[in-house]
């Protein structure tokens, strides 16, 4: 395990002198199956597989999770195992954020709406450790999951605009089997609550019936439907339900192309991200 990024770069520079692509797989760690599935394609790409796990402060807000947010490196590392035995670089806050740390790197423009509303601060705290990530990795590809979508537009946006030589790799959301999106933060929910999460994929799935099914156009009318089965849920807060196009995240009001659903709602402390790609050609 590779603790400093000068050790992270030494051995960056031995893989790249060996001819060998770095595909980076960044983690807060406390995997579960969706992130063992972002290894798992990123071993089908590369013998050089790296999985950061850092819990990057500068992506939470004052009132949020860092302090409770969950951490089992002896536990991920033994997962790791299960899937190839990655390097792994799980660096301490100090050794990412040196004293006087003051660069942060905004995204405009897709970083703005949903989450960036809520969650003013956190695209910042990404765009940055993500860039961080890949300067100090050296990674020639890296791997994201589509679970969070908007992550996705603003890592592919940075990359884009600051032509970051690192292609992005979006693997599809892992389920459990009763449809609940994979989610560190699922280790939160308490029984009642657990049972009740279910509502968010199950109107989604909703959703996807009547666009494609049923052939229903009018945005307004699927959003309705998630809210009201969402709301069958007692616990259940939504922060937001959107329907947007999933380059620009544009709000759309009819529904003519390919589309993002994007849904967070809290259940007493925990929030909960879930979406859903509608591909399907309309006619
Ligand atoms: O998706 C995550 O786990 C984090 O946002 C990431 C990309 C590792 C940056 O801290």
């Amino acid at each position: 395990m590779i603790t400093t990024i000068k050790d992270l770069r030494r051995w960056s520079r031995q893989q790249h002198d060996s001819q060998k692509q770095i595909a980076l797989v960044p983690t807060m760690g406390a995997l579960h199956d969706g992130h063992l599935s972002l290894v798992k394609t990123a071993n089908q790409y590369s013998d050089t597989v790296l999985v950061s796990i850092f819990v990057n402060p500068i992506q939470f807000g004052v009132n949020e999770d860092f302090h409770q947010y969950p951490r089992s490196l002896e536990n991920d590392l033994r997962l790791l195992q299960t899937v190839g035995s990655p390097e792994v670089f799980a660096p301490d806050v100090a050794e990412m954020y040196s004293a006087g740390f003051d660069v942060s790197v905004h995204v405009g423009g897709v970083s703005q709406p949903f989450e960036g509303k809520i969650r003013p601060t956190h695209f910042d705290g990404v765009a940055t450790v993500v860039l961080k990530l890949f300067l100090a990795s050296g990674a020639d590809i890296a791997f994201f999951g589509q679970k969070d979508f908007q992550q996705v537009c603003v890592v592919r946006k940075m990359v884009t605009d600051l032509n970051v030589p690192v292609e992005i790799v979006v693997c599809p959301i892992i389920r459990e089997p009763d449809g609940l999106a994979m989610s560190s933060r699922n280790r939160y929910l308490s029984k009642t609550q657990r049972s009740q999460a279910i509502v968010l994929s199950q109107s989604l799935m909703l959703a996807e019936k009547m666009i494609t099914c049923d052939n229903i156009r009018d945005a307004e009318t699927v959003r309705e439907k998630i809210r009201s089965k969402i709301e069958t849920a007692p616990d259940m807060k939504i922060d937001y339900i959107a329907i947007a196009d999933p380059k620009t995240l544009h709000e759309l009001t009819t529904i003519n192309s390919d589309a993002i659903i994007l849904l967070a709602a809290k259940i007493g402390t925990t929030r909960l991200i879930d979406n859903l790609l509608i591909t399907t050609t309309m006619s």
